[in-house]
């Protein structure tokens, strides 16, 4: 693996091999000194282009902790509001010796430019592009999910190799705008689980038809047919949002929300997760998100694993050669 851009292409047994990794990341953290000398003498540039709490601080834990110089960089503050270019912005990269390139960028498809260009030589890490993919989240989310359901008699862990065959995920909210909803249906699908989206017609996403999901306008319907064991919930996406998509809050609120009452409808192993940053009383109540079914934090948590085992497998070894026998 070279870069990651996407989950649409990236084979099963790399993301196994990621999950695993991060398994191996995670045991690490446990530690009193977490940090680990992997990454010495390597820099990774933290490129954000889109505003960002949790995918860019959790990033640069991830690098820090494998012992990478992070450089954090965003757009605003920086020559970019000045209107350079891309291309200008990566070699000035390439010039510094950036060995690992993280991009979030409001255009769909910018990490891919990035990494095809021949601009630069390091690798590329999408942090999410347009409404595209984000491909670190939705490894995070399998990593939480497998977590979850895969433990021993004792509690331990036992996730490792183990994919999500036939797991039911129901993914509810604002489905057009998401990237976090398409890397995961790319990701879960290729992990044997069933995944639903369920929002009003106008937030399902172009094109969902002819993706192996089924789609639901129906909350309620979603929760009693498809028994999920994971109901993930999204955040309506206002910024991205150029038109009435739903009447007005309490609606949307009371179809498309998990409250109180759904949440108490929910089978009793069925997860509750949510990306973050939660819209609290409009997609998700304060009772469903703090609830011990909520996984919330714990997605936070085991994002760093797996940003640490996706950074290791990209940049570790030697790019140069790798490159020269690659492509
Ligand atoms: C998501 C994103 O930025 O795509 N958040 C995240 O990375 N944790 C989802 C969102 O913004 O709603």
């Amino acid at each position: 693996m070279r870069h990651l851009l996407d989950t649409r292409t990236l084979a099963k047994d790399n993301a196994l091999l990621i999950l695993d990794t991060a398994v191996d990341m995670a045991a690490t953290q446990q530690r009193e000194v977490k940090k680990l000398p992997t990454l010495r003498g390597k820099t990774v540039v933290n490129l954000f282009y889109e505003d960002s709490t949790r995918t860019r601080i959790s990033f640069e834990a991830a690098a820090k902790r494998l012992s990478a110089d992070v450089i954090n960089f965003s757009a605003k503050g920086s020559s970019v509001s000045k209107g350079e270019s891309l291309k200008d912005t990566a070699q000035t990269l390439q010039a510094i010796g950036a060995d690992g390139v993280v991009i979030r960028h409001p255009a769909s498809g910018a990490p891919e430019r990035l990494a095809r260009s021949g601009w630069i030589d390091a690798g590329v890490l999408n942090a999410g592009d347009g409404t595209h993919e984000h491909p670190t989240q939705a490894l995070l989310d399998a990593f939480t999910m497998r977590r979850r359901l895969f433990t021993n008699a004792d509690g331990s862990d036992a996730s490792r190799g183990r994919d999500l065959d036939g797991i039911s995920v129901v993914i509810v909210g604002d489905l057009a705008h998401s990237r976090v909803a398409r890397s995961n249906l790319w990701l879960l699908t290729a992990l044997g689980a069933n995944v639903t989206f369920v929002a009003p017609e106008t937030l399902q996403p172009y094109g969902a038809r002819d993706w192996p999901v089924t789609v639901r306008h129906d909350l309620d319907e979603a929760i009693a047919k498809d028994q999920p064991d994971v109901v993930m919930m999204l955040r309506i996406q206002s910024e991205r949002m150029h038109a009435a998509y739903f009447p007005n809050e309490r609606e949307y609120s009371r179809h498309w929300g998990l409250g109180d009452a759904r949440l108490g409808a929910l089978p009793e192993r069925t997860l509750v997760m949510h990306p973050g940053p939660m819209n609290r009383g409009l997609e998700i109540s304060s009772a469903a998100a703090d609830s011990p079914r909520s996984t919330v934090l714990e997605q936070v948590a085991n994002g760093v694993s797996v940003r640490m085992a996706s950074l290791y497998l990209l940049l570790s070894g030697e790019r140069a050669s790798e490159r020269s026998s690659n492509d």
